[in-house]
C-alpha cells in the first residue's frame, strides 16, 4: 500500500532560518520587491499588510501583489494570489521562488490555507522554495533588510504535504 503515498507531493528542501545577507542576490531582490509591494496594500479592515513576489522560471521575471481587502470581508485577496493571478494572467505559470513580508511581533508571518493551494497549483511536480520574512515599516524601501535579519527558508511542499492535485 505504501506505493500509493510516492505520487504525493514531499518537501524537496529542509526548512531553514538563514539570515538575510547569507542568501543569494536574486533571492534578497525578491524579498525587497514584497517589502516594496507590500506600502501598497489596500487593509483598512484588518490594517495588516502583506507583500509577496514571485519569480517565473521564464525570463527570471518578478510578479509582486499585495492584499485587497472589501468591506464585505469574503472577496478579499492575499498578497500571495494577487502576485501569482498577475503572473498567469501575463502568461507565466512556473515560478522558482516565492517571497512574501508582513509584520507580526515575534514570529513569522505564514501563509493561509487558501495562498498554500493556490501556489501548490502552480509547483506542479516540483517543489517550490518560499522565503518569509519580517516586514518592518520603519525601514527605507532602498534597503528594508539588515543582513542579521532572520528570514524563514521553506516550501510549498512543506507548508502544504500531501496536497490535493488531480493532474
Ligand atoms: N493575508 C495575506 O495577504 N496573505 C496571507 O497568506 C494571509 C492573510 C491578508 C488577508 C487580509 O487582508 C489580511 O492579511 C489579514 O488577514
Amino acid at each position: 500500500m505504501a506505493h500509493l503515498l510516492k505520487g504525493l507531493a514531499q518537501p524537496e528542501i529542509t526548512e531553514s532560518v538563514i539570515p538575510y545577507g547569507k542568501l543569494d542576490a536574486t533571492v534578497q531582490e525578491l524579498l525587497c520587491a514584497a517589502y516594496v509591494v507590500r506600502q501598497c496594500a489596500y487593509a483598512p479592515y484588518s490594517n495588516f499588510k502583506v507583500g509577496s513576489a514571485f519569480r517565473a522560471k521564464i525570463n527570471n521575471q518578478i510578479f509582486t501583489g499585495c492584499n485587497v481587502e472589501n468591506a464585505a470581508f469574503t472577496p478579499t485577496a492575499c498578497a500571495e494570489r494577487t502576485a501569482l493571478t498577475k503572473a498567469i494572467s501575463e502568461g507565466y505559470q512556473q515560478f522558482s521562488t516565492g517571497a512574501v513580508v508582513a509584520y507580526k511581533p515575534e514570529v513569522f508571518i505564514s501563509p493561509c490555507g487558501v495562498c498554500r493551494q493556490f501556489i501548490r497549483e502552480f509547483a506542479g511536480n516540483t517543489d517550490i522554495p518560499i522565503y518569509i520574512a519580517q516586514a518592518l515599516d520603519e525601514r527605507s524601501p532602498e534597503e528594508p533588510f539588515n543582513s542579521d535579519d532572520p528570514v524563514l527558508c521553506t516550501s510549498i511542499f512543506n507548508l502544504l504535504p500531501k496536497s490535493f492535485h488531480t493532474y
